[in-house]
Parts: C-alpha cells; sequence; structure tokens
C-alpha cells in the first residue's frame, strides 16, 4: 500500500497495527521521550480547505518524528492560478517524502496518488475524512479496550465522515448504525462496500431515520456538523431540516450509561450538539481530538515503511 487516500485502503490488520503504534507514540510524548525516527524527512502539506486540527496535528507530528513539513494553500501556490495536481504531484515528489492534502473532490487526491512517486494521505475531501477515523477508532479502543461488536451511533448527515466511518467500523466488525435524514443518506458506493465487508466481518451496517433506533443502547453517539465545508449556502436550510438529529441530552438517554460522546470538531452547539452533551461526562472530544495527532504519526511511519507492524 503506497497512499491512504480512502479508509478502503486499510483493512482490520492495517487498523490494528495504527492503534497499536499510536499507543505507542503516544506513552513516549506522555513520557517526554523523543523518538525521531525520520531524521531529514519532508512532507509537503496541500490544504485547499480550512483546518485547524488536521493541520497542527500533521505538522507537528511530522516534526515531533524528526521531519519537516511545508504548509501550502490554494493562494499562497500556483495551485490556486490552475497548475494541475497532476503537475503539482510530480514536482512535489521530486522534493518532499510525503503529500498530505485537503481539497474538494476524491477524484483530485486519487489523481495527485495516481502521479506521485512519494505516498498521499487524504486529510479530507468531499466523500472521504479517514484519518479522522483512525483516530476515532484508537480513542474508542482506549477508553473500551475493543471495537469488535460495540455499537456506534452516527446521527446527523451522511457526509464525509459517515462515509469514511462505514468502511472502518466494517473492517472492525462494529455495529455501525447511522441515522440521518431523508435524502442525506451516506453514498450508496460506502453503503455497499461496507455491507460487502460486513459480511466476512461480521459487523452490522444500518441505514435509518430513526436517531432512537441508532442511539438505542450504543456504546458510542457520534456527529458531525450539518453544513459541511462547502455547502456554506445550504447551512439554514439543513438547521430546520436535521434539527430531529440534533444530539442532546433527551437523544443519549437511550445510550448505554458509559456511552462515549464523539465529535470530529469543528462542533456548532445549538446545532448538531447541545453544550451538556459536549461538555458533559461521557464527552471524548478531546481526547479524540488529540489523538489526531499519535495516530497520524503512526499513519506516517507506517506508509514509509520505517517501523514494521
Ligand atoms: N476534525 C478535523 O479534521 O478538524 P479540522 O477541520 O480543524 O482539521
Ligand atoms: N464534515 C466536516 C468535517 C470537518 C472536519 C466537513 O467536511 O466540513
Amino acid at each position: 500500500m503506497k497512499d491512504f487516500v480512502s479508509m478502503l485502503n486499510a483493512d482490520r490488520l492495517f487498523i490494528e497495527n495504527i492503534i497499536s503504534l499510536s499507543a505507542f507514540l503516544k506513552e513516549k510524548v506522555k513520557k517526554g521521550e523523543l523518538y525521531r525516527p525520520l531524521d531529514g524527512f519532508t512532507a509537503a502539506l496541500i490544504f485547499e480547505k480550512p483546518s485547524t486540527r488536521t493541520r497542527v496535528s500533521f505538522e507537528v507530528g511530522v516534526y515531533q518524528l524528526g521531519g519537516h513539513g511545508v504548509y501550502m494553500d490554494t493562494k499562497g501556490s500556483q495551485l490556486g492560478r490552475g497548475e494541475p495536481i497532476k503537475d503539482t504531484a510530480r514536482v512535489l515528489s521530486r522534493y518532499v517524502d510525503l503529500i498530505v492534502i485537503r481539497t474538494f473532490s476524491q477524484k483530485r487526491v486519487e489523481e495527485l496518488a495516481l502521479y506521485s512517486d512519494v505516498p498521499v494521505i487524504n486529510a479530507l475531501t468531499d466523500e472521504e475524512h479517514p484519518c479522522q477515523v483512525l483516530a476515532d477508532l484508537f480513542t474508542i479502543w482506549e477508553y473500551k479496550g475493543r471495537l469488535e461488536g460495540l455499537k456506534v451511533a452516527y446521527v446527523g448527515d451522511g457526509n464525509n465522515m459517515c462515509n469514511s466511518w462505514l468502511i472502518g467500523a466494517a473492517y472492525v466488525g462494529m455495529e455501525f448504525y447511522a441515522a440521518t435524514p431523508k435524502g442525506y443518506e451516506p453514498l450508496p458506493f460506502y453503503v455497499e462496500k461496507a455491507k460487502e465487508i460486513a459480511e466476512k466481518t461480521g459487523a452490522k451496517i444500518v441505514l435509518t431515520n430513526d436517531p432512537v433506533e441508532a442511539v438505542r443502547e450504543a456504546d458510542v453517539v457520534y456527529t458531525d456538523v450539518w453544513a459541511s465545508m462547502g455547502q456554506e449556502e445550504e447551512a439554514s436550510k439543513r438547521r430546520e431540516l436535521f434539527m430531529d438529529y440534533q444530539v442532546n441530552q433527551e437523544l443519549v438517554k437511550h445510550a448505554k450509561p458509559d456511552y462515549l460522546f464523539m465529535h470530529c470538531l469543528p462542533a456548532h452547539r445549538g446545532e448538531e450538539v447541545v453544550e451538556e452533551v459536549i461538555e458533559g461526562n461521557n464527552s471524548v472530544v478531546w481526547e479524540q481530538a488529540e489523538n489526531r495527532l499519535h495516530t497520524q504519526k503512526a499513519l506516517i511511519l507506517k506508509l514509509v515503511r520505517k517501523v514494521k507492524p
């Protein structure tokens, strides 16, 4: 595997390896021990959409491993003036050891990967956010000690988060319920793929329009913004349409008492989640955000083959 452009590039063993390597890397950071196996390593970090967590965790992660990250955005590079992504791929491959990209279409990341000689990581597209799912699975594993058989309720928009989650949950054998309003389901491509994988792993994939059905006895309640980056003009319409899918005290009463509340962040309080839930005792969102750092470092090490499983 050269690239990590989709959750479909992973499998169960890959996820298990990421989890154990992340635990090792996290402990190093906690103990204040330097672990810098990538002396002289360089990465281009292309962001064609805004970011707080992903940008900082990749920049800091590359640095902590002994390397250097070069941040690029659309305005400050020739990408904004229309230089083809396939040309950018071939040029950057001659300077750096890894390319991380956040952009709009999945096709653009796939084209970049096709023309790049160095590994490419998807740092979010309209269709996927696989790095977030690695951090989410690691976080759940830390709190629950296992993944297989746990029930995850994803409530809200069937967006990039939901698509990548479908695949991740299928690989690790979870029960994944996506509760979305009608017309806002995850993409059929990911639903079909997840169901195919689930047949082999024993995972359960359920799509519903009923948030209570999803949250009932759930181990994890997950939500994300109702209007993703690039959908700003739909935000007010979505606020009305999605109100029944708000994760509030009433809804989480149906979950297990020790459920984890998760959100990839940024959160919109009063929309997809209320203050009492995100700031409540079951919320693990800050640990989840921290784990972006550890799991992405693990991902980089695996892709550049400096660490065997
Ligand atoms: N969760 C996440 O990817 O956050 P950013 O958009 O801040 O990177
Ligand atoms: N679905 C959100 C995730 C942000 C991390 C978006 O694409 O904007």
